[in-house]
């Protein structure tokens, strides 16, 4: 994590080989089917970084309880994992972690059950923290719902494409990740101040984490997905949206493509190589560069030392991740 500080690197380390065990412990079931799918998308692994953040931001004081740590990170994680869950089925994914989502090994029926048990575990686990957990929680679950609802419906008549891809991408996913970063926060008795401030910076860096991986998809070879994927979906992201908005005539093939979900391989690559061109996916990683120096300027009112280091340089590793 922090490879000038040892022995932070170790504490971070042992907490997330704790919270993945507790993670397994929360899905098991009174029957070996339910354990059996509620343990299926955790153990595909994960990047696991809304337990990081938690983790991290737990360590800005001194004094928070490491079985406090592991149980506000592992309501996040669950409830994520939930949400995935419910995802796969209204997108209708067949792949998550590199493996059958759950709808396509079993069908929607048990995804969506499975995904609400895994939500009643995230539920009573956060009930142990405390009401003030409770009610973030919440707020945060009512938030990813309407983000994703605003998503499924489409923008106003009237509203910006781009604006409302933005508002959606804060609200379903910058609003989880800024919930773990205060978490992490509430657990070591931060002020205010400070969780206003890790609220700001988790959401923007949240934004940030989907915004790279927004160009992944059209920039990288390498990234461990197929490239193009949005575009075969028909999928608006910030750098089309960036050519969707252009009014250059040149860009009117591109504008074309991006306008419409791509069955033809030959024309994904076309438009692939097009955008890998394109001044505006270079835009983009501005955009999403300026973005995470903003999110690392929200840091300044914490205090010094490791753990405000770690989070500032994971600004710079969700960037890198779209280069
Ligand atoms: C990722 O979006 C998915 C979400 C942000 C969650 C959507 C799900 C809900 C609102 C239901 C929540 C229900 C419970 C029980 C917690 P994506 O499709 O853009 O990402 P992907 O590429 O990972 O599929
Ligand atoms: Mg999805
Ligand atoms: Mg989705």
């Amino acid at each position: 994590m922090n490879e000038f500080d040892p022995a932070f690197s170790a504490l971070v380390s042992e907490r997330l080989e704790s919270i993945e065990a507790r993670l397994l412990d929360a899905a098991r079931a009174d029957t070996p089917f339910v354990t059996e799918a509620a343990s299926h998308i955790i153990s595909a692994g994960g990047k696991r970084f809304r337990p990081l953040l938690v983790v991290l931001a737990s360590q800005l004081l001194p004094g928070a309880a490491s079985d406090r740590i592991d149980r506000a990170a592992i309501v996040m994680e669950l409830t994520h994992v939930a949400s995935l869950y419910h995802d796969d089925v209204m997108d209708e994914a067949a792949v998550r972690r590199s493996v059958d989502s759950a709808n396509a090994r079993w069908d929607n029926t048990v995804a969506i059950l499975v995904g609400d048990y895994l939500f009643s575990r995230a539920s009573s686990t956060v009930a142990t923290l405390g009401t003030e957990y409770v009610a973030l929680q919440a707020e945060t679950f009512a938030r990813l719902v309407q983000g994703q609802i605003a998503e499924t419906r489409g923008p106003l008549p009237g509203v910006d494409r781009l604006q409302h891809y933005l508002d959606v991408v804060a609200d379903k996913t910058g609003s989880l990740i800024a919930a773990s970063a205060r978490f992490g926060g509430m657990v070591c008795g931060a002020s205010d101040e400070i969780l206003d401030a890790l609220g700001r910076y988790g959401e923007q860096i949240g934004v940030v984490f989907q915004l790279s991986d927004d160009i992944i998809d059209i920039a990288s070879d390498t990234s461990g997905k197929t490239p193009g994927t949005d575009l075969r979906e028909g999928v608006l992201t910030l750098p089309t949206l960036m050519v969707a908005a252009s009014e250059d005539p040149g860009d009117a093939r591109l504008r074309d493509l991006v306008s419409r979900p791509l069955t033809d391989e030959a024309e994904v690559a076309e438009a692939l190589a097009l955008l890998r061109a394109h001044p505006l996916l270079q835009e983009a990683r501005d955009e999403v560069g300026r973005r995470a120096e903003a999110a690392r300027a929200e840091l300044d009112p914490l205090p010094d030392g490791v753990a405000k280091d770690a989070l500032a340089a994971l600004c710079d590793q969700v960037v890198s991740r779209s280069i």
